[in-house]
C-alpha cells in the first residue's frame, strides 16, 4: 500500500519530477488498488462521516479516540463481529492531464470509495496512487464541511485544505459566492443550509479553488435543472482549462456529455474502460440482465414449494424495464410465480418485504395489506404486478424477500431474493434530494405555524 507523489503533492505542491515530463506522465496513476472495510459497528460507523476537513485533524484525533476506546475498557478493532469487505478490488487505471473520465456502477459498486481513497480521505489496504497535480473533491453530500462553521469560514478552510493562501482564496472569494447563491446566508453556519445550498457552495468551492484534479460525486443528484447545467458548465469549463476531471454519476446522459473516458467498476472491480460511450452501453447492457432476477435456481429457499417465485423484474413511470428505481417516482414490480401443483389453489397471500442491506425490516408489500389477497390461483404460471404509486425510499440499495402463503401455509419464501437500487428523484418535488444520512424512509410533511401559546 502507498502513496507516491500524492503524499506530497494531495495538498501541497506538485512534486519537481512532474515539470520535467508533463506530457508523458498520467496526472493520476493507480495501480493494483484495493480498499477493504471491515465491517464491526464501530469501524463501520467511524469511517463513514469522514469528511475532507477530518484529514487535517484526523491523525491527532484518532489518537485521541484510541486512547478514550482504551481508558473506557472497549476493543477497538473487534466489535461485536468483525467481517472483512473489499470495497476495491485490484483496481488498477490512470488518467492522463486534462481528461475528463466518468466513474459509473451500480450502488455499492465503490465509485464513492475509489474517489474517497484518491482524496485521501480513507487509506488504501493495497496497492498505490501516484499524484501528480493538487486534487479538490467534492464527495458526497455532507462531507466537505464543517457544519458549525459559517459558509465564508468553510471556503477559507477548504482553500487552506487546498493549500491556498488567504490572499489567493480571497480573490476567488466573490467568485464562489456568486456561483453558490449563497450571498445572504455567507455567515449561517452550514449546518442550517438545505441540501441544496450546501451542495452548490461545496460544488462552487471545490471547481473555482483551481486544483489541477477535480473530483466530483454525484453532484448531479442534488439541486435543481439549472444548478445541474451550470455545474456541468463549470465542469466542462475546468476540464478545457487543461485541469483532470473524475466524476461520479448515475445519470449516463450527464457522463456522457462530459467524459472523454469512462470506468465501469462492479463489485469493487474494474469491468470495463475505455471510451465513454463503449463503457455506458456496456454498464447498461449489463444492469438491464440483472433486473431480471432468475429465482428459478434458488435452492435457500423454504415453504412447501406449491407455488414458486420464478423472476422478479422492476419497472419505472414509463413502464420501462430497469435496473434501479428512483425515489418520489412511480415504480412497478413485477413477479413471476408459479403454481405446479396441477390444481387451483386458494387464499393465496403474496409478499415483498424490503429491508436494509445490514438486515432491518423496512417495510412490507403485501396483498393482505393491499386487501387483495387472491381467492383463488389456478395451475400454471402468472405475472403479477405491484403498483407503487411514489417511491418512499431514500436512495441507496435495499434487499428484498419474497414470501407467499396458500391457507396461510408457507409456500415459498425466498431472503434476499434479490437488491432495489434505488435512485436519487425529487420525492418532496421542491428539488430537495434525501441523503442517506436522513435514514431510508421518506414521507411528505407540511408545517403550519400559527400565532399563540
Ligand atoms: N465506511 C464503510 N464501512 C463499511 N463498508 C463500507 C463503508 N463505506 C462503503 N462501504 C461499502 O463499500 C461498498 C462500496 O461503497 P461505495 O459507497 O463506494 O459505493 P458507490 O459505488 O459509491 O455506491 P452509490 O452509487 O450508492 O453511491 C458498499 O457495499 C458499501 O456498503
Ligand atoms: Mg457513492
Amino acid at each position: 500500500m502507498g502513496w507516491t507523489g500524492g503524499s506530497d503533492c494531495a495538498f501541497g505542491e506538485i512534486p519537481g519530477d512532474a515539470g520535467s515530463e508533463p506530457m508523458l506522465s498520467p496526472i493520476i496513476s493507480v495501480e493494483n488498488l484495493s480498499k477493504r472495510y471491515l465491517l464491526g459497528h464501530k469501524t463501520e460507523s467511524r469511517e463513514r462521516y469522514t469528511a475532507l476537513r477530518d484529514v487535517v485533524v484526523r491523525r491527532t484525533k484518532s489518537l485521541i479516540r484510541l486512547a478514550a476506546d482504551t481508558v473506557r475498557g472497549q476493543q477497538v478493532l473487534f466489535g461485536d463481529e468483525v467481517e472483512e469487505f473489499w470495497a476495491l478490488r485490484d483496481v488498477s487505471f490512470e488518467v492522463q492531464s486534462g481528461e475528463v473520465v466518468g466513474v459509473i456502477g451500480r450502488n455499492g459498486a465503490g465509485k464513492s470509495t475509489l474517489l474517497k481513497v484518491l482524496s485521501r480521505i480513507t487509506d488504501p489496504t493495497e496497492g498505490r496512487i501516484t499524484l501528480r497535480g493538487r486534487i479538490a473533491s467534492l464527495l458526497e453530500v455532507g462531507t466537505g464541511f464543517h457544519p458549525e462553521l459559517t459558509g465564508r469560514e468553510n471556503i477559507f478552510l477548504n482553500g487552506a485544505i487546498l493549500g491556498m493562501t488567504r490572499q489567493e482564496i480571497r480573490q476567488k472569494f466573490d467568485e464562489i459566492v456568486a456561483f453558490a447563491e449563497v450571498e445572504k446566508f455567507l455567515d449561517t453556519p452550514v449546518k442550517r443550509y438545505s441540501s441544496g445550498m450546501y451542495v452548490r457552495l461545496a460544488f462552487a468551492v471545490a471547481a473555482h479553488l483551481e486544483p489541477e484534479i477535480l473530483v466530483v460525486d454525484e453532484v448531479l443528484a442534488v439541486g435543481d435543472a439549472e444548478f445541474q447545467k451550470k455545474c456541468l458548465g463549470k465542469m466542462q469549463e475546468v476540464s478545457r482549462g487543461g485541469r483532470t476531471v473524475l466524476f461520479v454519476s448515475h445519470q449516463m446522459a450527464a457522463v456522457q456529455a462530459l467524459c472523454d473516458r469512462g470506468i465501469f467498476l462492479s463489485g469493487g472491480r474494474i469491468v470495463k474502460q475505455g471510451l465513454v460511450g463503449e463503457v455506458i452501453r456496456h454498464y447498461l447492457s449489463e444492469s438491464d440482465q440483472r433486473s431480471q432476477l432468475c429465482l428459478v435456481d434458488r435452492h435457500d429457499r423454504q415453504g412447501s414449494g406449491v407455488l414458486r417465485f420464478t423472476d422478479v423484474s422492476f419497472y419505472n413511470e414509463a413502464k420501462e424495464n430497469v435496473g434501479s428505481l428512483t425515489s418520489g417516482a412511480a415504480a412497478s414490480i413485477e413477479f413471476r410465480i408459479s403454481n405446479s401443483s396441477g390444481k387451483t389453489v386458494r387464499n393465496v397471500r403474496v409478499c415483498l418485504a424490503v429491508d436494509t442491506v445490514f438486515g432491518q425490516r423496512l417495510m412490507v408489500f403485501s396483498t393482505h395489506l393491499a386487501d387483495q389477497d387472491f381467492a383463488e390461483l389456478p395451475a400454471g404460471a402468472f405475472r403479477i404486478t405491484l403498483d407503487i404509486e411514489c417511491l418512499a425510499l431514500i436512495p441507496g440499495r435495499y434487499s428484498f424477500n419474497l414470501y407467499s402463503t396458500v391457507n396461510n401455509d408457507v409456500a415459498d419464501w425466498i431472503r434476499n431474493a434479490g437488491y432495489i437500487d434505488v435512485e436519487g428523484g425529487n420525492y418532496y418535488g421542491n428539488g430537495q434530494l434525501p441523503t442517506q444520512d436522513q435514514g431510508c424512509v421518506m414521507m411528505r410533511h407540511e408545517f403550519k405555524l400559527r400565532q399563540g401559546d
